[in-house]
């Protein structure tokens, strides 16, 4: 009895949108069997939209629907902002697949223009009223060294390799958000030395820090930061991997769109040990900037190539400052675009003593996004 309303309401849908499958698996809407002629976002929502995800964006039960795919709830203000109107727009214009995920989320680029999606999302955006929450297309294209503005849920991965003390280093990030604009991280450094034929290597400081978003507008298009990190002196001392103090850091960081898909992003700080016999007070600033490209049209893979400038200085007089440049490019890997790699090549451009050039990698998995397996 209860599958045979499964079908029913299927059938139901299947007419009332003219769904066909293509062969993208994308269920497809039809040309012509919207009329979008003088309607506003919210009239064209409560027509293609609302059936299934309900006329106030909550979503609908799967016994209304007649599949057991969960809609999203749009007035979830921990979800939707963080998600770039444009990302919104390519899964109504292309179907739920383009994104990985479910084709119950049918494409409707035929039956109506990116104009008419643009529209919808902004009335789909409106269900989560509160301003404080940051809009997700300030959430710029990590770089490999400057930290984002934008606060995040997410594990990063890091690897550097190539010549000097430390031959592989690895880094593990894993950074959560509550509220609207705060954010919590841990981060804990991983050493490897090769010498005389075999590797050594531990742990490092482990780091504990807190940002909070200052300031952000999608309209002037920037967001600003502030964050303090602390970083404790856990690390294999023996083995010359801690600063063996209490070091205190505090940084600004700050992201900029610009036109074109292009973005600039800077962070500038100072670290201060407790100990200053066993470091030295440091600032420092870096700066990236870059521009994002797709494949194969609008909705496809995200390349963004990007140069960052590294700067370092101890704060003491007569101390040189320490200048890098890192040409990287940051690459999509999973059409849920939740996963990413980016891979750069890290140079000194002065004082090269003892200053060698690194490969430098990160992982990045956005775990709010989806899991590890999902969206590929
Ligand atoms: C036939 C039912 C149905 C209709 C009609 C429908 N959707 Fe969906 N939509 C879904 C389902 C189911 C999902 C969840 C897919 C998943 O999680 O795998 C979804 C997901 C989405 C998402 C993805 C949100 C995220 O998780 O990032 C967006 C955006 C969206 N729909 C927008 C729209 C818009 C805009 C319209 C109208 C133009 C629309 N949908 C019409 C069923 C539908």
């Amino acid at each position: 009895m209860r599958s045979t309303w499964c079908v029913l309401a299927t059938l139901v849908f299947v007419t009332a949108f003219g769904l066909v499958q293509d062969p993208s698996q994308a269920q497809v809407v039809q040309k012509g069997t919207v009329n979008t002629e003088g309607k506003t976002g919210a009239q064209l929502f409560a027509d293609s939209c609302a059936a299934c995800h309900g006329r106030d964006g909550k979503g609908k039960e799967a016994s209304v629907l007649g599949f057991d795919v969960p809609t999203p709830d749009f007035t979830d203000c921990q979800f939707a902002p963080r998600e770039p109107n444009a990302d919104w727009v390519t899964v109504a214009h292309e179907g739920g697949p383009v994104r990985g995920f479910s084709n119950r989320m049918p494409s409707f680029g035929g039956a109506l223009g990116e104009a008419d999606l643009y529209r919808i999302i902004d009335h789909i955006k409106g269900f989560c009223s509160d301003p404080a929450w940051p809009r997700g297309e300030l959430n710029l294209p990590k770089a490999l060294h400057t930290e984002k503005a934008f606060p995040e849920d997410e594990w990063v991965m890091t690897t550097g390799f190539g010549k000097g003390p430390a031959n592989v280093s690895t880094e593990f990030v894993y950074e959560k958000r509550f509220g609207p604009r705060n954010q919590i991280e841990v981060k804990l450094p991983f050493q490897s030395t090769r010498a005389n034929g075999h590797w050594s290597g531990g742990a490092g400081d482990l780091t504990l820090g807190f940002k909070r978003a200052m300031a952000h507008s999608l309209e002037k298009g920037f967001i600003v930061s502030l964050a303090g990190e602390v970083i404790l002196p856990t690390g294999d001392s023996a083995a010359g991997l801690s600063k063996d103090t209490t070091v205190f850091e505090s940084f600004v960081s700050f992201g900029k769109l610009l036109p074109s898909d292009s973005f600039f992003q800077f962070q500038g700080g100072v670290e201060l040990p407790t100990d200053t016999t066993k470091a030295g007070n440091e600032a420092f600033w870096r700066a990236a900037i870059g521009r994002t490209f797709t494949q194969n049209g609008p909705f496809g893979r995200a390349w963004s190539p990007m140069v960052e400038v590294l700067a370092a200085r101890d704060l003491e007089s007569g101390a040189t400052t320490h200048w890098d440049l890192v040409p990287q490019v940051q690459v999509t890997l999973n059409t849920r675009q939740h996963i990413r790699f980016n891979i750069g090549w890290r140079t000194p451009l002065n004082d090269r003593r003892g200053r060698h050039s690194r490969v430098v990698m990160y992982f990045l998995w956005d775990w709010f996004d989806g899991g590890l397996r999902d969206g590929w």
